[in-house]
């Protein structure tokens, strides 16, 4: 029997509970919202590679060939390039890509320059190198990979000056669906939108509803462009637009597109001379139904028209995309793709329970729960397969391992986003 003095308890816990929760929040409100601390770093220089063993002079002076972009990879003779910036943009299957990146870090023993407390370099506030964990001036650090707002000057700081830029786009219009199913409740802006299709009914007449100063509105135009350190409120004319533009050429040595997932990553390999066996992958954080798009012909068009910034940097980088693929030979892409392909379902196979994702709901163990935006449960996880042959086992857990999962077993504290989700759960949102 739990009688007056059971209850009694019940609500004292409860009480308790909420006031921990009230805290908590106050406390993550105060770290979202606090200024970061301008923190005076001496200038100490970053070796020119942070490989173990450099990768010979010889091979980096090399000019960019016609055929292949790592001339020396076609010899067999090059190392793999290990110092990395994967500029992670948002709703682009960079959690995908990124668990290649982590799988590598590990394989090589690399140093990755990860965030404290959170996942992400306190996005949207600019990169600063002090953002990275345990970061002394002078360090070296391999790979760079969770989502920052760009800041080319702060980032050539921190890397080695060999590090390879890599970055990866997609289809503006598609981005925008899914960066406003996604974010759409964190702008205030969208919950004056009425009826229940507010994507349509946005994109009808986006200047009614948007506010270029809102919180959280760059979510919900150009957010490609944001994430690249650039106004996102540009016209498309607006000549800052070609010459930012133009900078990303500079800098990125391989800009990859989400539409082309499989030929980006042989591309990869081909630039970083990287082994087939570092690109297999399966693709996390997708979506339920996210394999057809959700937009009418119309609405792509108004959301192209909206997002005309992105659409013009997708444009640009998908003529250069295809120049590479061109020059890596079509043939030889088409047999690359094929064997990467072939690999990753004899994977699946190998991996995962029933051969596909699952909604969150049957995903039986926690430690594969991907991470899921507010009030919904509409990101599909996997299960990993129960009797695993012992040469898989390891390699198909990481394969599957969710983005913070991973980040926490790779050693990041992530206590802030997980007080958030934990808060959540409790409120149920
Ligand atoms: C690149 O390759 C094509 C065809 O193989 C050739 O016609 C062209 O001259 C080459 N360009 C350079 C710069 O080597
Ligand atoms: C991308 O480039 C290819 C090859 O030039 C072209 O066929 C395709 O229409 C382009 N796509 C976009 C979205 O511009």
């Amino acid at each position: 029997m739990l009688g007056k003095q059971g209850r009694q308890w019940k609500s004292m816990c409860k009480g308790l509970v909420l006031g921990t929760l009230l805290t908590s929040c106050m406390i993550l409100l105060y770290c979202l919202s606090a200024p970061q601390v301008q923190i005076d770093v001496p200038e100490v220089p970053v070796p020119y590679s942070c490989a173990h063993r450099p990768a010979r002079a010889r091979a980096r002076a090399l000019p960019v060939s016609n055929g292949s972009q790592n001339a020396a990879g076609q010899a067999g003779t090059c190392a793999p390039k290990v110092d990395v910036m994967f500029m992670k943009t948002h709703k682009t299957a960079s959690s995908t890509f990124i668990n290649i990146l982590f799988r590598f870090g590990e394989k090589h023993r690399l140093k990755f320059a990860f965030p404290d407390s959170r996942n992400d370099f306190f996005y949207p506030s600019p990169f600063q190198r002090s953002q990275v964990k345990d970061y002394r001036p002078g360090m070296c650090f391999n790979i760079i990979c969770n989502h920052m707002r760009f800041s080319e000057a702060e980032v050539a700081k921190l890397l080695p000056a060999d590090t390879a830029y890599v970055t990866i786009l997609r289809d503006p219009a598609e981005l925008f669906e899914s960066s406003f199913h996604y974010f759409g409740r964190l702008a205030p802006f969208t919950w004056k939108i009425p009826g229940e299709d507010k994507l349509a009914e946005f994109l009808q007449d986006p200047a009614r509803y948007f506010d270029p100063e809102g919180y959280n509105s760059f979510y919900l135009r150009n957010l490609l462009f944001f994430d690249f350190g650039y106004d996102n409120n540009l016209e498309p004319a607006d000549p800052r637009v070609e010459d930012s533009i133009r900078a990303i050429e500079r800098r990125f040595q391989l800009v990859m597109l989400v539409e082309h997932f499989e030929e980006s990553l042989i591309l990869l390999k081909d630039a970083l001379c990287w082994e087939m066996d570092d690109l297999l992958f399966f693709k996390l954080n997708a979506r339920k139904g996210s394999t057809v798009s959700k937009l009418t012909p119309e609405l792509k068009a108004r959301a192209l028209e909206w997002n005309g910034v992105d659409w013009r940097l997708y444009q640009h980088f998908n003529a250069t995309f295809w120049r590479k693929v061109e020059a890596y030979g079509r043939e030889r892409m088409a047999r690359d793709v094929e064997e990467l392909r072939r690999r990753n379902e004899e994977m699946a196979a190998v991996c995962i329970e029933g051969g596909r994702a699952v909604e969150a709901g049957s995903i039986q163990e926690t430690a594969m729960q991907p991470w899921q935006p507010i009030g919904e449960k509409s990101i599909m996880g996997y299960n990993l397969k129960k009797n695993v042959d012992k040469r898989h086992r390891k390699l198909c857990r990481k394969m599957l391992m969710p983005e913070l999962q991973y980040l926490t077993e790779l050693g990041v504290n992530l206590w802030i986003t997980k007080l958030w989700g934990r808060v959540r759960d409790i409120i149920n949102w």
